[in-house]
């Protein structure tokens, strides 16, 4: 018997819960909880099976979140929140003693910065308190980097070289619109580009490197090298990769769309002054965009995201890619929202099921590669992300 509290209703919520709610004999008690009650309602009334109990709650106040924590009782909390809220989420169940999973990062609001360092530092403290903290159990972060666990335990006595390829490949019908919280999406993506190569950071100007890749069932596809949150806990937990990158595709309109908002000043995060009001204007440029948890009706393509790894394997040079391609209108079908919303969803509530079933266990802070992959490869597909892998094939990289 395991109650799980949720706490984010936007795209991703959605998911998590609806998934959650699918899942009686694990999740026997379900309660979402966000800043504004009437959408974990929505939720609730859309996607619930009538299994969801609702609550509000600022989760940048620890106190209130303690508060919620110590009412409901839960085995394990979900972060699906905003970045900006792991580390008060993360108090909130040290001072309980309760288990916590996330899809992403840290970063503090007023600098785009993300980076593990601030949660790694709190992993004495929850060995101390006897709980875990799961980071980073989307797609990616997530799958990619369990595929990459995968990888190293079936597939090479060494990996040296990781790709991880992103291609979003559906077509939403707007001009311009990000598949998650814009805020984060393009405090993402405009940063400087940057992967790994013999033991050392390479940054890149912002889109800089460019490849045409090729995606299974898709085709071949402008790819960018961009640096993604994984590439820092994959490079320390498989400290034999001698290179490691991330490539996102974009379409030309999508970026000429994205050097407009930078060039016009709609990207900055540093207040200006309003009619005598304080406005960031990126906070506001959320506001006039495209929801993306309601993307989904017209939303037509697929996404493919998966590992390209190189590598040995009994003294031979060996090539691995394992991918999902997700149906943006299958998501739909299935949970009112698109395809990026599903695939970090399924994973967080499958990552959820892990620790609650003991398949998963430690004490302290772990990246979701840190765990065996197979009982969790098992059941991914069941759940909605079926893979896929090919050996010795051409990487293209
Ligand atoms: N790993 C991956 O593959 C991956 C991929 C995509 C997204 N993500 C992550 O998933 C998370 C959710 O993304 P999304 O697209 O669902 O975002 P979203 O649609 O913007 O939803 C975020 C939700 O969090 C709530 N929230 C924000 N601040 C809060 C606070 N202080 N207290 C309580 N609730 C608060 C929002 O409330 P309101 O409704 O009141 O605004 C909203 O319901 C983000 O952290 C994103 O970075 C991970």
């Amino acid at each position: 018997m395991s109650k799980v509290l949720i706490i984010g209703a936007g795209g991703v919520g959605r998911v998590v819960a609806s998934k959650c709610a699918d899942n009686p004999e694990v999740f026997t008690e379900i309660m979402l909880a966000s800043r504004t009650l009437s959408k974990c309602e929505a939720i609730a009334r859309e996607v619930g099976k009538g299994r969801i109990q609702t609550a509000q709650v600022n989760a940048d106040n620890v106190a209130e979140v303690v508060a919620l924590i110590n009412r409901f009782k839960p085995g394990l909390v979900i972060n699906v929140a905003l970045p900006y809220q792991d580390l008060p989420i993360m108090d909130a169940c040290l001072e309980t003693g309760v288990n916590y999973l996330d899809t992403a990062n840290y970063e503090p609001k007023e600098e785009a910065k993300f980076e593990y360092s601030w949660q790694w530092a709190y992993h004495d403290r929850f060995k101390e308190k006897g709980i875990m903290a799961v980071l980073g159990c989307g797609f990616d972060p997530g799958v990619t980097s369990i595929y990459t666990a995968y990888a190293a335990k079936h597939h090479f006595d060494e990996m040296h070289a990781l790709d991880i390829v992103d291609c979003n490949a559906g077509d939403h019908g707007k001009a311009f619109a990000t598949n998650f919280n814009p805020e984060i999406n393009i405090r993402e993506i405009t940063q400087k580009g940057k992967y790994w190569e013999n033991g050392k950071w390479v940054e890149t100007e912002p889109h800089e490197i460019k490849k045409v890749l090729n995606y299974p069932e898709i085709g071949p596809r402008d790819s960018y090298l961009i640096f993604h949150e994984e590439l820092e806990s994959l490079v320390k937990n498989f400290p034999t990769l001698k290179r490691a990158r991330f490539w996102m595709t974009f379409g030309q309109e999508y970026l000429t769309h994205l050097r407009v908002i930078q060039n016009i000043g709609m990207a900055r995060i540093d207040p200006v002054k309003y009619k005598g009001v304080d406005v960031i204007p990126l906070e506001f440029l959320k506001y006039v965009l495209p929801d993306p948890g309601e993307l989904g009706e017209n939303y037509v393509g697929e996404t493919s995201i998966g590992c390209r790894i190189k590598g040995i394997k009994d003294g031979q040079e060996k090539t691995y890619y394992v991918w999902n391609n997700c149906s943006h209108e299958k998501a739909y079908e299935e949970t009112g929202t698109q395809a990026v919303s599903y695939t970090t969803g399924v994973p967080a509530m499958l990552g959820a099921m892990m620790v609650l079933t003991g398949k998963w266990n430690g004490k302290g802070v772990f990246n979701v590669e840190q765990f065996d992959p197979d009982p969790f490869m098992e059941k991914i597909g069941e759940y909605g992300l079926p893979w896929n892998e090919a050996v010795n094939v051409d990487l293209e990289l």
